[in-house]
């Protein structure tokens, strides 16, 4: 009997550096916040722990394909989040004995495994980091009650600078035996930013015509090659499918991103979307962005197909069914399916889906709010990592005790946004 499955059991060899994933699954990118953290000294920051060596056993289990770290930031005073991983030449080390400890973890059951590497621009919370750095002086709205401070625009010498921390950072991950990077390029971070008109105002050569916001990304990627020196590492970049906010990457922006990204050899694009600013889109944005299908980006992924000879496409976001991943492989749109919100739920379930021993991931009893189904999955990670029992949000007991803690720990301005239901 045909069965579905097969396909996603397909090992896939990727086009420039010639290394095999050994199925068509994914681990995306989830910021783990598993780092050691002090307010006042960064130098006692962003060091992994074993709590995240834990976490990647866990998922080292799960038969996964591929399996991609959360974002690692490149410099100890531009965070995404408290808590993140950092390699950052400033600081007294670069932790390359922790991280061969989370490579190892990570591919000890055969995944490959990839550093992603971020610098959040001018989308870090004004608690974190009031002098953000960024394109172009243009200052994120309020979100969710979170306050972003005004960027300073960075000099040319700023982003020389930013251009050789990623590569360094990309040189300790290959040094401790990592198999590849991803560059964030996603979701309205500093890369998606200089993409972004609306948040690249520059008129020198890092700004106007896409090519020019596109050269800060195109010569890290270069820098990484430069410092990494070995042809079988794996460079990736996870990109937006649009923007969804006026004046945002569009559609086609993002297409012709994407075929300079095969003219750099990247071996697969993971295609994304939105930004933290996406509740000021407007309505008619939606359809566009959204499917109604499962897997958000499989639309924009067919539209990419045909402009891509070699690069791979993962599609990210939305995913729950073999069948839907599967039918996603096979009608040609994906080369390969990531998952991120169901493998923290059950760190296992590509292994099981392989099986065939399960054929949808576990849902969950929340109500619509991706704001908090976000902060769900952040909770499971750290439960995994501190090797607790994970919680079963499919429990509607587990979810009103979960939403009642958020409800007293967090900022009442806060709590409104991830409580109230999405425009
Ligand atoms: C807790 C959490 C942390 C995330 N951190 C990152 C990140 O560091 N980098 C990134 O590119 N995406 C990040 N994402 C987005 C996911 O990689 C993914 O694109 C998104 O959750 C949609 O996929 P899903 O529907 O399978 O969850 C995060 C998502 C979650 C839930």
């Amino acid at each position: 009997m045909f069965d579905p499955v097969e396909i996603l059991r397909q090992p896939l060899t990727f086009p420039f550096s010639g290394r095999t994933a050994k199925n068509r699954f994914l681990k995306s990118a989830m910021s783990e916040r598993l780092a050691t953290f002090s307010t006042f000294d960064p130098c006692g920051r962003g060091q992994p722990t074993k709590e995240l060596v834990r976490l990647y056993e866990t998922w080292a289990k799960g038969d996964i394909g591929i399996i991609i770290t959360g974002n690692i930031q490149i410099k100890k005073d531009h965070l995404e989040a408290t808590g993140n991983t950092i390699i950052d030449r400033d600081l007294p080390s670069h932790y390359l004995q922790e991280w061969t400890d989370v490579a190892r973890a990570a591919k000890s059951e055969g995944s490959l495994v990839i550093g992603q590497l971020n610098h959040p621009g001018r989308q870090v919370s004004i608690n974190i980091q009031p002098y953000p750095e960024a394109p172009s002086d243009v200052e994120q709205p309020s979100t969710g009650g979170v306050l972003f401070g005004r960027p300073t625009p960075l000099t040319r010498e700023g982003i020389k600078d930013i251009v050789h921390r990623f590569a360094y950072a990309a040189s300790v991950l290959h040094k401790a035996g990592f198999d590849g990077v991803q560059l964030h390029v996603a979701h309205g971070y500093l890369l998606s930013q200089f993409l972004a008109r609306r948040t690249n105002r520059r008129n020198d050569e890092y700004g106007g015509s896409l090519v020019n916001r596109a050269r800060i990304l195109l010569e890290i990627i270069a820098a990484i090659r430069q410092a990494v020196q070995n042809l079988s590492f794996i460079i990736s970049v996870k990109l937006n499918s649009q923007d969804s906010v006026p004046e945002g990457l569009s559609i086609e922006e993002s297409i012709t991103v994407a075929k300079l990204l095969e003219s750099a050899r990247v071996d697969f694009i993971e295609v994304s979307g939105g930004t933290y600013e996406q509740t000021t889109r407007s309505p008619q944005d939606k359809p566009y962005t959204v499917e109604t299908r499962e897997g958000y980006f499989v639309q924009y992924a067919e539209f990419l197909r045909p402009h891509l000879n070699l690069s791979k496409i993962v599609v990210t976001g939305g995913f729950q069914t073999a069948q839907g991943m599967a039918d996603a492989v096979s009608r040609g749109a994906a080369d390969i399916i990531g998952l991120a919100r169901p493998l923290t739920a059950e760190p296992l379930l590509v292994r099981d889906i392989l099986r065939g021993e399960k054929k949808k991931a576990k849902g969950d009893k929340f109500p619509e709010s991706p704001m908090l189904r976000f902060a769900a999955s952040a909770a499971q990670i750290a439960e995994i990592g501190n090797g607790q029992d994970i919680t079963d949000f499919d429990n509607a007991f587990h979810v009103a005790r979960f939403i009642a803690k958020m409800q007293k720990e967090i900022p009442a301005a806060i709590s409104e946004a991830l409580f109230s239901r999405p425009s």
